[in-house]
């Protein structure tokens, strides 16, 4: 028959074409001649009408099977031009793992920060909350309130930064106290105060023109030096370890009354005197009491309904004591070679 004749060697037409073929736009070119409208196949259908019923037939059957052929050859024309297009992408997309990685230089936490945080952590699980002021504080809260009138000779303890006479950089983080005793007016207090401080010295190993400080304050019903001693000793075996002791020594603070010198055992010799500790085996780690009746009646708080104690001590000084750093301008410096030394403590 005169049209089977022309579909003979279509496929081996197709097979040579697909052999330029490489990429989805040309094979569905290639789609469209061979297998579209106006296709040898198309064309050979139109055709069919004048034949007979018998040649239609065999036509007809030889035709679908030349087109499925067709399509069979074309898509997997399709599946491997799709598969190459993967694998390409794969190879320029390919991780080498084995690669070193980017470093990031991670920081750390610096040490009085973490002092100050491990502080928050332990007064906060006792039911202290933390309390905060300015820095720029005012003669009245910072010594008057606190019992230190003008001209107290004990304000010569503290060198202190004036802006004018009645502005001053706080000396001290006891005028937090006052603050929270007055918005307070006469209810149980339980908090503690952690802050820079500044005053007028020269800077060495072991004095900085400023520092931090963290204060504690306690007011209730029947708060005694038992209580405080409590809360120390707390601080003391969060601080520096479970086998630490402490103790009380009188001292002067005009705020206080009875004022204490508060000593932690020494972690070198363990109590029994070494250089360290200067032979005593002790060593001194901040100042405390109970909260002096005046300085009580000055912010509002009756002495006879209320009392209790308050404390302050160098965050520098607990945190070179922990970590047996010997020079507190290191804390300033800024010097990576100091801070990395602090990034797996804790
Ligand atoms: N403010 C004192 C100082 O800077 C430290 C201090 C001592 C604070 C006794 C207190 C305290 O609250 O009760 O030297």
């Amino acid at each position: 028959m005169e049209e089977i004749k022309e579909l003979d060697g279509i496929e081996e037409q197709l097979d040579k074409e697909l052999e330029n073929v490489d990429d989805l736009n040309k094979l569905q070119q290639t789609k469209a001649n061979f297998l579209g409208k106006k296709g040898p196949l198309a064309q050979v259908m139109a055709n069919m009408r004048n034949l007979t019923i018998e040649a239609k037939k065999e036509l007809g059957m030889k035709s679908n099977q030349i087109r499925k052929n067709l399509e069979d050859k074309i898509e997997s024309k399709r599946q491997e031009i799709e598969d190459l297009i993967i694998s390409k992408k794969l190879e320029s997309e390919k991780i080498d793992v084995t690669l070193p990685g980017v470093k990031f230089n991670v920081g750390s936490i610096h040490p009085l920060n973490q002092t100050i945080m491990d502080l928050e952590d332990l007064y906060i699980s006792m039911g202290y909350t933390v309390a905060t002021g300015p820095e720029i504080e005012t003669d009245e809260y910072c010594f008057e309130k606190l019992n230190l009138p003008k001209g107290h000779p004990a304000r010569d303890m503290q060198d202190t930064f004036y802006i004018n006479p009645e502005l001053l950089l706080r000396s001290q983080t006891s005028p937090v106290q006052v603050r929270k005793m007055l918005e307070e007016e006469g209810k149980p207090i339980k908090i503690i105060c952690p802050g820079k401080v500044y005053r007028r010295d020269s800077d060495d190993a072991t004095h900085s023109h400023q520092f931090m400080q963290c204060e504690g304050l306690v007011l209730g019903k029947d708060i005694t030096l038992s209580d405080l001693k409590g809360a120390l000793l707390e601080m003391a075996h969060k601080m520096f370890g479970e086998d630490r002791n402490i103790r009380l020594r009188p001292s002067f603070f005009p705020f206080t009354e009875p004022s204490v010198e508060v000593d932690v055992s020494c972690g070198i010799c363990g109590g029994k005197g070494c250089p360290t500790c200067k032979g005593s085996g002790w060593i001194e780690v901040l100042g405390a009491g109970m909260v002096n009746d005046n300085v009580l009646r000055m912010s509002g708080y009756d002495p006879q309904k209320i009392q209790g104690f308050a404390f302050g001590m160098g965050v520098e000084r607990i945190t070179m004591l922990k970590y047996k750093i010997d020079d507190i301008r290191n804390f300033y410096l800024n010097d990576v070679r100091f801070l990395d030394q602090f990034k797996e403590v804790k």
